[in-house]
């Protein structure tokens, strides 16, 4: 084997490596994630008993979810609820309760996405490939930004309502992932720049209501400019996403053993085998 060939390969085994290594540290945060200084104990406490009678969905009286949603705004109570009053709202307007039952047949042929995997413990993961399909710009021409937010509305939503469901036999369960395949990224197609704002709402969404409920944002055969966008908006991320978001480029080696790592190959859809 030729010495630089051998170099990279090894390169690319440390970072490998140091990923593994932050990701293992990270599930300890998981198990303390439970664990509330008093600080936060008073404040959640209050944003509690303060929001719970106006909750209808399941999803949002769950301890852990409030508890990550105060922490989320600093432990300030009024700005929770203020924020959670207009989430309401966004729920019933977008008729979120019941959007697993809403017919979606004119999106889910062009911009597939997979809900339906677990990872090695059980977690939720939701799977989307750019490979021949998800032409944003045909979608943003058409006009049909709002259907196309009210989809990844869908498909935020379901992966925490499937987590839910899940964590009534599991209760370990608390978390989802996600992975975002850019195997076939076109700069047309995909790189508009009225595309890019959408892969920041699917954040933006995120972030917004489901903040820390995730294990991984993993984005694969990612391309320069993915890299580049990702770099910009990474200084306005939440800690809790930035850690969770990891970016893998164009090599199979290095991100292949850190999928297999936590799900089997067999789950995942054929173009990651
Ligand atoms: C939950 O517990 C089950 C059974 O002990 C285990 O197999 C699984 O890996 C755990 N999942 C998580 C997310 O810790
Ligand atoms: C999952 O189960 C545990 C233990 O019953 C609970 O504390 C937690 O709030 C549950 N819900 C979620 C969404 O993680």
């Amino acid at each position: 084997m030729n010495a630089q060939l051998f170099a990279l390969i090894f390169f690319l085994n440390v970072i490998n490596f140091a990923i593994s290594a932050v990701v293992s540290a990270s599930s300890d945060v998981v198990d303390k994630e439970l664990i509330l200084t008093e600080k936060e104990k008073i404040a959640f406490e209050k944003f509690r008993a303060a929001i719970m009678p106006k909750l209808e969905i399941e999803m949002m009286k769950h301890d852990l979810y409030l508890l990550r949603y105060i922490r989320a705004k600093n432990l300030n109570v009024e700005k929770a609820k203020r924020d959670m009053l207009e989430m309401l709202e966004f729920i019933r307007v977008n008729n979120i309760a019941t959007i697993m039952d809403e017919d979606f047949s004119d999106m889910t042929d062009d911009y597939p996405f997979d809900m339906d995997i677990l990872d090695l413990k059980g977690r939720p993961v939701g799977y989307l490939s750019t490979d021949g399909a998800w032409n944003i710009r045909r979608l943003v021409l058409q006009g049909k930004q709002a259907r196309l937010r009210h989809y990844l509305c869908k498909l935020i939503f379901g992966l925490m309502f499937k987590l839910v469901e899940i964590n009534k036999t599991q209760p370990n369960v608390t978390k989802f992932s996600m992975i975002f395949n850019f195997d076939g990224f076109n700069a047309v197609q995909h790189g508009c720049p009225l595309c890019v704002s959408t892969y920041l709402t699917f954040l933006e969404l995120y972030e917004k209501y489901l903040p820390a409920c995730t294990e991984d944002i993993l984005m694969i055969n990612s391309p320069t400019p993915v890299y580049m966008l990702i770099n910009i908006i990474r200084p306005v991320l939440s800690e809790h996403t930035s850690r969770a978001l990891k970016i893998f480029g164009q090599n199979k080696r290095v991100w292949k053993p850190y999928l297999d790592a936590r799900i089997d190959p067999d789950k995942l859809p054929d173009l990651l085998e």
